[in-house]
Parts: C-alpha cells; sequence; structure tokens
C-alpha cells in the first residue's frame, strides 16, 4: 500500500456514516471524539481513533499531517440542485416580487427565466463558462465538494446543445465534482407557437444528448401554466428510454401532481415540492424519490417551505439543495440552506446535515462514493471552525467552514478558494 498523502488528526470526526438516513431516524449523529481520518490517492482510506490510526498507519516523506485542534469534521456538502450556468442578475425582479407581482405573474410578461435566456444568448462561450466557474468556485468556498447543474437558460435545441457545451468545458479539471442535468423543459421558448412540435423536437434531442454523454439526467419545471404533468411524463419517459436519469421540479408553487408523478416515473428525486400533497410524499418515500428541499427558495420568494414533520410523517429520505440561479435562490451556500432547514422547516441539526450530505448523494445516485466519510469515499470534507458541527445552523448567513478538501485537495480556506482554483477559474 502506498503512503498516504494525507492525514488528518484530532478531529471531532462526523462522519454521516448512519445506517438509516430517512427523516426523523437519526437523532443525534454519531461522533469519533479525537478522531483522524487518513486519506490516499484522493480517497479516504481509513477513519477512526487518533492514537489507533497514527499507530496503523506509515507515513511517508511526502504525508501532510494537519492538526483539527479538535474541531468538527464533517462530509463535503453535496449541493444536488442548481441553475449556475447563466449569464446575468435579476435584483429589480426581486423588488417587483417585493411590491405584490407574483413569480410565474413576471415569467409569463417576458421576465424572469425569460430575462436570464436573452441575457445567456447574449454572451460568448468563454464568458459563461468562466462565470460559472466563479460561482461554482463560490460554492466550493462553503464547503460544497459535488454540485449538480442544470442547462435550462436556453430554451430552444439549439441553444440548450450550446449550454450542454459550455457545461462540458466548465467541467474539464474542476475541482468540485460537477453533476450534469438538462433541463430543456423549463419555460416555453419566446415565438415557438408550435406546441407539438417544439415538445417532440426536445423529447427526440434526449437520444443525442445521452449518445455523446453530454447530461447524467432530464429534469423538467412541472408546474401549472408551465409544464404539464402530461408534458413532463412523456419527456422523462424518453429519458429514461435513452437511459438517462430523471427528475423533476415538483409542485413548487402551485399542486402539480409532481410528486406522484416522480414516484410513476422512477425518479432520483423530485424538488420544491412547496404544494405537495401528503399522498405524493407518501407516494415518493414507497418508491425511494429523494425530496430535495430548497429553503432558500422558499425564503426568497415569501413562501412557506416545505416541513420536516410532514417528510417523517412520510417517511422520505431527504435532501438539502441550495436551487443557486438568478431568480428565486441567488445563493450558493449550503449552511444557510441548512440554518433555514432548521429555522424555517423544523429539521433536526442531525437530519439538517445529513440531508446536506447523504441525502444530495443519494438525490444524485452517487450514495456509494460521495456524502459521507467512510473508508473508500472520495476524500470530500470540510473542516468546520468550531467543535459543534451545529455551528453550521447556529451561525446562519456567516461561514464556519474553516478548509474544504475535494479528493484529498485542499481547495479552501478561511472563506478563500485556494490559487489553484483561482487558475482553474481563469482557465
Ligand atoms: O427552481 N422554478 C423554476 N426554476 C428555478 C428558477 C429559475 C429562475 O427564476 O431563473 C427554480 O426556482
Ligand atoms: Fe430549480
Amino acid at each position: 500500500m502506498s503512503a498516504p498523502d494525507l492525514v488528518v488528526f484530532h478531529a471531532r470526526l462526523v462522519p454521516c456514516a448512519e445506517a438509516g438516513i430517512g427523516m426523523g431516524q437519526a437523532r443525534e449523529l454519531q461522533t469519533i471524539e479525537d478522531g483522524a481520518l487518513v486519506v490516499a490517492g484522493g480517497r479516504i482510506e481509513r477513519i477512526g481513533k487518533t492514537e489507533e490510526v497514527l499507530a496503523q498507519t506509515t507515513l511517508g516523506p511526502d504525508t501532510v499531517l494537519l492538526d483539527a485542534e479538535g474541531r468538527a469534521l464533517v462530509p463535503g456538502f453535496v449541493d444536488p440542485h442548481t441553475h449556475a450556468l447563466y449569464h446575468g442578475r435579476r435584483i429589480p425582479e426581486m423588488q417587483l416580487r417585493q411590491e405584490g407581482k407574483g413569480y410565474l405573474e413576471i415569467l409569463d410578461a417576458g421576465g424572469g427565466i425569460q430575462e436570464t435566456v436573452r441575457a445567456t444568448a447574449s454572451v460568448d462561450d468563454d464568458t459563461l463558462a468562466r462565470e460559472t466557474r466563479m460561482r461554482i468556485a463560490e460554492a466550493a468556498a462553503y464547503g460544497t465538494t459535488t454540485v449538480e447543474v442544470k442547462t435550462g437558460y436556453g430554451l430552444t435545441p439549439e441553444r440548450e446543445m450550446r449550454l450542454l457545451r459550455v457545461l462540458a468545458q466548465v467541467r474539464r479539471r474542476s475541482p468540485v465534482e460537477i453533476y450534469r442535468t438538462f433541463l430543456g423543459l423549463h419555460a416555453w421558448p419566446m415565438g415557438i407557437e408550435d406546441r407539438e412540435g417544439h415538445l417532440a423536437a426536445m423529447d427526440s434531442l434526449l437520444g443525442e444528448v445521452a449518445r455523446r454523454d453530454l447530461a447524467d439526467a432530464v429534469d423538467v419545471f412541472c408546474e401549472q401554466g408551465v409544464f404539464s404533468a402530461a408534458d413532463t411524463r412523456r419527456h422523462l419517459e424518453a429519458a429514461r428510454a435513452v437511459g438517462l436519469a430523471v427528475r423533476l421540479h415538483a409542485d413548487e408553487l402551485r399542486p402539480s401532481d409532481g410528486a406522484e408523478l416522480a414516484a410513476e416515473t422512477g425518479a432520483l428525486c423530485a424538488d420544491h415540492l412547496l404544494a405537495a400533497t401528503d399522498e405524493g410524499l407518501r407516494a415518493m418515500a414507497a418508491n425511494s424519490v429523494v425530496a430535495v428541499n430548497l429553503p432558500g427558495t422558499a425564503f426568497f420568494l415569501h413562501e412557506q417551505a416545505l416541513s420536516a414533520s410532514r417528510q417523517r410523517e412520510a417517511g422520505v429520505v431527504s435532501a438539502l439543495a441550495t436551487d443557486h440561479n438568478p431568480g428565486s435562490s441567488p445563493t450558493f451556500s449550503m449552511p444557510m440552506a441548512m440554518a433555514l432547514a432548521m429555522h424555517r422547516a423544523g429539521f433536526t441539526p442531525a437530519e439538517a446535515l445529513l440531508a446536506a450530505t447523504r441525502g444530495g448523494a443519494l438525490a444524485l445516485g452517487l450514495q456509494g462514493s460521495r456524502g459521507q466519510i467512510s473508508p473508500g469515499f472520495r476524500a470530500d470534507f470540510v473542516l468546520l471552525d468550531d467543535p459543534d458541527y451545529r455551528v453550521l445552523m447556529y451561525r446562519f448567513g456567516m461561514n464556519p467552514v474553516e478548509a474544504v478538501y475535494a479528493a484529498g485537495r485542499l481547495v479552501a480556506k478561511a472563506g478563500r478558494v485556494t490559487e489553484e482554483v483561482q487558475a482553474w477559474i481563469g482557465s
């Protein structure tokens, strides 16, 4: 066995390796006091008590030793829902909503998502790629080591294919893992009248997406007045037929049968769910569909978050995501998502951290290699600036992340990304 690359010791280790991660299953998280972990080849080789681990490990001349000084060490956060690939901000829209305009009303009037579609089309690929890398680097500085990124600001086949190409460019040498989702059905493209023709074109595009390995999953904004349950079902079935994973924006603002549809189509997860029914949540639980909570979006749209108690009653496994996008959730902070989950939705701290790690990994089908600190998993972990992991929910809006490691490499320290990550942003 080759010498380890890194050994972290004197850490309060919170591996998030509990057997049951359904809502309500873990009251307290298992903790290894004075714990250590050994990293070799980008993976976690061993974990345990500092004394035992050091006794069992032969250090090499290049092994880096990191004394955690008793601080908490948790898995790198998995953010399973973002729309990070876009250009432009939408600050005036925030104020319009404050003045009483609805999210869908703004979209129907050609603003919202449509505004971002126009802005995204107005910049070249390199600019779009660089701006997206900057956002992902910011996410990493807040502890995110795996991030899902959707297309969805193209809307036509040509523009959506362009976004997939830019996403491939962003992924090159990325310090954090990027999971790719195709969201062609995010809104109706302006100026296109032929409904059937457009839906058929989007369905048939999926074959090419799969053949050229441009995406891992397909998502749809299934919402009254956007894409119906019938449109969504057809598109997701086309995705399944070519071997892509499926998921959906379900019951975000109004009940749209999204949760039920997720259960029927074998989706990995259903996201938002603010208007989901209890039957829908139960159907998800029965079919192992992860409930992705986006409490930042509820907060920013002045909506009630999906309650933890309803999720416990349904028996689902829940995940937490930022939903980063320029309209309804312009944050990339997973600690803030955890704070909102606790204080606005009633998650316990244990549920919030599990949802931000294991739940997210499950929502992406990456449960075997991401989201927990266990031997064989990718060496993605976050050293907090406090011995108590609950500082994540306590110091809301702040960044209690001291150091972030992805595949065993330091990517951020004290809220700043490393020079290596800076170089990737500019690449
Ligand atoms: O998840 N609901 C649809 N999509 C995003 C918002 C996208 C936007 O407003 O630009 C969401 O909230
Ligand atoms: Fe979203």
